[in-house]
């Protein structure tokens, strides 16, 4: 099929790329000419694991063209996928600028019998509303209008196109719906038709959900901690149940990404527009807001003040494998962290340019094990795996690591902080320090 897709973030231009991969033939629209230039270079705008490939793949294959003309892309395509980017606007409401931009050019330039999918994250009602803008627009013509939200983590966008758990199609159009599956044929996944409104509240929904698990293993995380009992061991019996798997169990500095955040707050909106109240979501944000401030407290207490002292982070982006800094919990923890007057530097594999000023970068993470008075781990980047704490050993003052993802397990950190007199503490687990205390001198 030939398909249109507006709109080259993340998720478009997966989308797009996944949809050469599933044999379509596929033009890209974006009004940005940087990004065009780029992608026509063969280059990627964004850092996503395996879009380099299909890319390459496709280009080779001429199987996909990118364009800034959105009016001559819209023309062509029997599939128009709607991209564009949704971000937090006033009062938690989604900004749809962007996405109104494109009714115009859609009602006046799409071919007849054209499919438009809304695939970005819109509130409830809005495929309605697109419907009737190009209704009105083309002077009374009726179309077919699909919401098909994608469910793609950062990080793992391909597989999670190409092998989703399910695709959600919400149309009243029963011809769109065939053209969906026909589209999606390569695609081995249970194919769920609703109307749009309920689509629109799938995504919120288990975007919601998942973000609430996170919280959820926040809380318990530090009724764990308070009680001496290790969260890891209480996932493990908890997520062990089919019934709520241990996906998003996981507790650390909280949540961020161009998701949750924005997405929970979009429900709260939506909430109050329907006076419909929301405790759950609350309560959640109220325990994400509070992580950034925990670490950093924990920190404090062992350092006794962060006034002056040297604190490192370890990874900046919202979650490894993604060079995205949107909402990421590094920013609260710097700015936090400046507020109580740490010096700060950082480290991030991806990272170049950093939004706080005055968090210094260095391109060696052991830059700040030897440097450090304190150092917290951010981002559960694989490579810190391999740190090497020998390092350790040429300072003179133990370090304090606050691991905010539970990356590294208790007995290994055991081992170093006998050999190395590392202070390690964790989220929702009991702290690590030398058993032996004679000396926090050791031998260099
Ligand atoms: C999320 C959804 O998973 C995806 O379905 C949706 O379409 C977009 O939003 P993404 O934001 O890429 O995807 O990442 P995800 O892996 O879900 O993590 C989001 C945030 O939650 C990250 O900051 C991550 O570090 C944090 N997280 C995730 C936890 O703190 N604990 C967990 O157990 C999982």
């Amino acid at each position: 099929m030939k398909i249109t897709v507006i709109g080259l973030g993340y998720v478009g231009l997966t989308t797009a790329l996944c949809l050469t991969r599933c044999g379509h033939q596929v033009i890209g629209a974006d009004i940005s000419s940087e990004k065009i230039m780029a992608l026509n270079a063969g280059e990627l705008p964004i850092w996503e694991p395996q879009l380099d490939e299909l890319l390459d793949q496709a280009r080779d294959q001429e199987a996909i063209r990118f364009t800034t003309d959105i009016a001559a892309a819209v023309s062509e395509g029997e599939i128009l996928f709607i991209c564009v980017g949704t971000p937090a606007g006033e009062n938690g409401r989604p900004d749809l600028s962007q996405l109104r931009s494109l009714i115009k050019p859609i009602a006046w330039h799409a071919k007849e019998g054209a499919v438009v999918v809304i695939k970005s994250t819109v509130p409830i009602g809005t495929t309605d509303t697109v419907e009737k803008g190009l209704y009105l627009l083309s002077g009374g013509k009726s179309w077919d209008i699909v919401h098909n939200p994608e469910f793609l983590r950062q990080g793992k966008a391909v597989t999670d196109f190409l092998h989703p758990d399910r695709i959600v199609v919400g149309t009243r159009s029963s011809v769109a719906a065939s053209r969906m599956r026909e589209l999606y044929r390569a695609i081995d996944a249970p194919f769920i038709t609703c109307d749009p409104r309920s689509a629109e509240i799938i995504k919120y929904a288990a975007n919601g959900f998942l973000a609430m698990k996170i919280s959820y293993a926040n809380m318990m995380a530090q009724l764990s901690e308070s009680w001496g009992a290790d969260i890891e061991a209480v996932i493990k019996g908890v997520g062990s149940d089919r019934r709520i798997t241990p996906s998003h169990l996981q507790p650390g500095v909280g949540f961020g990404g161009s998701c949750f955040p924005k997405d929970t707050e979009a429900l709260l909106a939506m909430g109050r527009d329907a006076d419909c109240p929301m405790p759950l979501v609350e309560a959640l944000q109220e325990i994400n807001r509070l992580q950034p401030q925990r670490v950093l407290d924990k920190l404090e207490q062992e350092l006794g003040s962060l006034q002056g002292k040297r604190i490192g982070l370890l990874g900046l982006t919202f979650k490894p494998d993604s060079d995205d800094l949107r909402e990421a919990p590094s920013l609260a923890i710097s700015r936090l962290a400046r507020q109580r007057g740490a010096v700060l530097q950082a480290y991030d594999p991806l990272v170049r340019d950093y939004p706080v000023a005055e968090v210094k970068l260095v391109t060696d993470p052991h830059v700040l094990l030897e440097t450090c008075d304190g150092i917290i781990l951010v981002t559960e980047w694989e490579e810190f795996r391999k740190l090497s704490w020998r390092r350790l050993h040429s300072r003179l003052h133990p370090l304090v690591l606050v691991d905010g993802r539970n990356l590294f397990s208790l007995e290994e950190m055991q081992r170093i902080a006998e050999e190395t007199g590392l202070v390690y503490l964790s989220v929702g687990r009991p702290p690590v320090r030398r058993k032996e205390r004679k000396s926090l001198m050791y031998s260099v």
